[in-house]
């Protein structure tokens, strides 16, 4: 199996979970301002809310995503409120052809001012 980490981070939080999933994948973290050139099985892709949606350039990196390349995108992240941001990742996945795995990662993550992330982890399934 081949895999890639990539995510979308404003306040941190979403950055030290990916460098956690990519040590136990044996890859590197990368922002979505790297493109997915290599083809992988399954791209981990982090991401949260931020009033009430994804962030646009989210959207724009799973739309621009090779279907050829990406067999299936692996949902993570964290929110202070709302579940997962899965169905609107799997918006943008529908239109670029790319199936999500059902089975994801989502933590409560508070906006954090200090260095250490303060959230309450749970996989869903
Ligand atoms: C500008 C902003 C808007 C946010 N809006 C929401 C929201 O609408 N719903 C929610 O559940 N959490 C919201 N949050 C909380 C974030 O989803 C949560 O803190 C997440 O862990 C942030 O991830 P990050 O540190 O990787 O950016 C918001 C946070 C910020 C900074």
């Amino acid at each position: 199996m081949t895999y890639a980490v990539r995510y979308y981070t404003k306040t941190g939080n979403t950055k030290k979970l990916a460098e956690a999933i990519a040590k136990e994948l044996g890859v590197e973290a990368l922002p979505i301002s790297e493109p997915v050139n290599e083809p992988v099985d399954y791209l981990f892709l982090g991401n949260s809310y931020y009033a009430f949606n994804i962030d646009p350039e989210v959207k724009s990196f799973v739309t621009s995503l090779d279907k050829e390349k990406v067999g299936k995108i692996v949902n993570f992240g964290s929110a202070a409120l709302l579940n997962s941001t899965y169905k609107k990742v799997k918006e943008a996945a529908d239109k670029a052809g790319i199936a999500m795995d059902e089975k994801e990662f989502h933590c409560k993550g508070v906006i954090s001012f200090t260095p250490f992330f303060v959230g309450k982890c749970k996989r869903s399934n």
